[in-house]
């Protein structure tokens, strides 16, 4: 499969104005000249998404809450949405696909309806949206070395935390819930953790584990039944569809027994007059009130059918090819200095962060914008924990004394090519 950057559309565009020839539904669209190198933030928009959108546009009316045809086609529309991202993420018989605003709703949504006394354990690497939303009393495992080393701290932390006396008896069923919470690719540096094996401690020690996918789902299958993991979180505008969704799939029990995450219309199955005379809704709508995104919703099942009718091993070694590319590029910059928590080989998904050497990352950001046409981010990408240690261990591995305190992050994914990458390096190499 070929995947070609495509011009936006006119500004004004008609319904009778054909889409170009060889537009296929994972093509994106952007603005000639202009190279986006930080799909990790957003990705851009699918053709598939904007096409999806522009057709449910002058149908564009209420869901769940008119009888008209207009209200009743957005009504399945947002219906069908939920099952195709739910088929395309594996959902089980007896999970919820619950529509969120983004990966932060997701998790947050997930914090709020955490059984009492329930241990979340995390990782020191995570992004923000899965350090923070945590109840007091979680457990912050420190950032390993190597993906064996994060399963091995999993298992003796489970250990401990279900050691008797610490948390209740091994084998006893009413022990407090623990909740594991990883992520499945990191924002800083593209490495891939060891989802399906840090599941295989969850399960043996009685642990649920719940997988931050905003950064591995743009690049790689993610299949909750496949990876045996009871909830998965997703943002939509990483996904090529950037209108704002996000998902919730998982294990439907503590959804249904928790309060509803919003409470308001739509999440109700009965109100008296009297003041807490209410009964909450079960299913996705307990945790959905008010009106939801339809258009962010069907955006994303759009490019969720686009993608499981792709070649997913071909988009996979492409990118991969330019990861290689842009990293082997960096890596020949005396003045740069690659981060990253694993080896050099470890798996990744199309993302890299580094710093300049003697120059400040925002200045070198700015640069890239201004000069080249090229967006870059920079910061440290809300996993300010991760990406301090990182900075340090950069410091320390190249022995430079003159790292900045931020990072640069590039990223790629569909409609990137060789020479986005190439005037990327281009680029850094004149920045020394
Ligand atoms: C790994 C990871 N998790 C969670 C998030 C939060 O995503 P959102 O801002 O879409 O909620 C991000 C965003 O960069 C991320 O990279």
């Amino acid at each position: 499969m070929t995947v070609t950057l495509v011009p936006p559309p006119a500004p004004h565009p008609t319904r009778t104005a054909p889409p170009p020839a060889a537009a296929g539904p994972l093509d994106v669209l952007g603005v000639p000249g202009q190279v986006n190198l930080d799909y990790a933030a957003t990705a851009p928009c699918a053709r598939a998404a904007a096409d999806a959108v522009a057709e449910l546009l002058p149908w564009y009316a209420s869901v769940h809450r008119g009888a008209g045809a207009l209200s009743r086609r957005c009504t399945l529309a947002y219906e069908r949405a939920r099952q195709t991202v739910g088929d395309f993420f594996g959902a089980r018989a007896g999970d919820h696909v619950l529509f969120t605003r983004n990966t932060t709703d997701a998790l947050n949504l997930l914090a709020r309806v955490l059984p009492a006394g329930t241990t979340v354990v995390t990782f020191g690497g995570e992004h923000h949206a899965n350090l923070l939303p945590w109840p007091r009393g979680s457990v912050r495992l420190p950032v390993p070395r190597e993906p064996a080393e994060a399963v091995r701290a999993l298992n003796a932390a489970l250990a401990e935390l279900r050691r008797p006396g610490t948390g209740g008896s091994p084998g006893a069923d009413r022990r407090p819930p623990v909740l594991v919470a990883v992520t499945g690719a990191s924002n800083v540096t593209g490495e891939r953790w060891p989802v399906a094996e840090l599941a295989r401690v969850a399960r043996r020690h009685g642990a649920r584990i719940a997988v931050d996918a905003a950064q591995l789902a743009p690049h790689a299958p993610v299949d909750v039944a496949t990876l045996d993991v009871d909830y998965l979180a997703v943002s939509g505008h990483k996904l090529y569809a950037p209108f704002g969704a996000g998902v919730l799939v998982g294990r439907a029990d503590w959804l249904d027994a928790a309060p509803p995450y919003l409470a308001g219309g739509g999440a109700t199955g009965h109100v008296g007059a009297a003041t807490h005379d209410v009964r909450w809704a079960t299913g996705p709508a307990r945790h959905e009130a008010g009106t939801p995104n339809l258009l962010g919703a069907v955006a994303l099942a759009a490019v969720c059918g686009a993608l499981a009718g792709a070649d997913r091993a071909a988009l996979h070694d492409a990118e991969q090819a330019l990861l290689a590319r842009l990293r082997h590029g960096l890596a020949a910059l005396p003045h740069v200095v690659e981060l990253r928590t694993f080896g050099p080989d470890a798996a990744r998904v199309g993302i890299v962060s580094f710093v300049v050497a003697g120059r400040d990352s925002a200045d070198v950001a700015a640069d890239l914008a201004g000069n080249h046409d090229i967006g870059v981010r920079d910061g440290l990408f809300c996993a300010h924990p991760l990406a301090r240690r990182l900075l340090a261990e950069a410091a320390a591995r190249s022995g430079r004394r003159d790292l900045p305190p931020t990072a640069l992050r590039a990223s790629v994914g569909l409609g990137s090519t060789a020479e986005h990458v190439d005037r990327l390096l281009a680029a850094l190499a004149a920045a020394a």
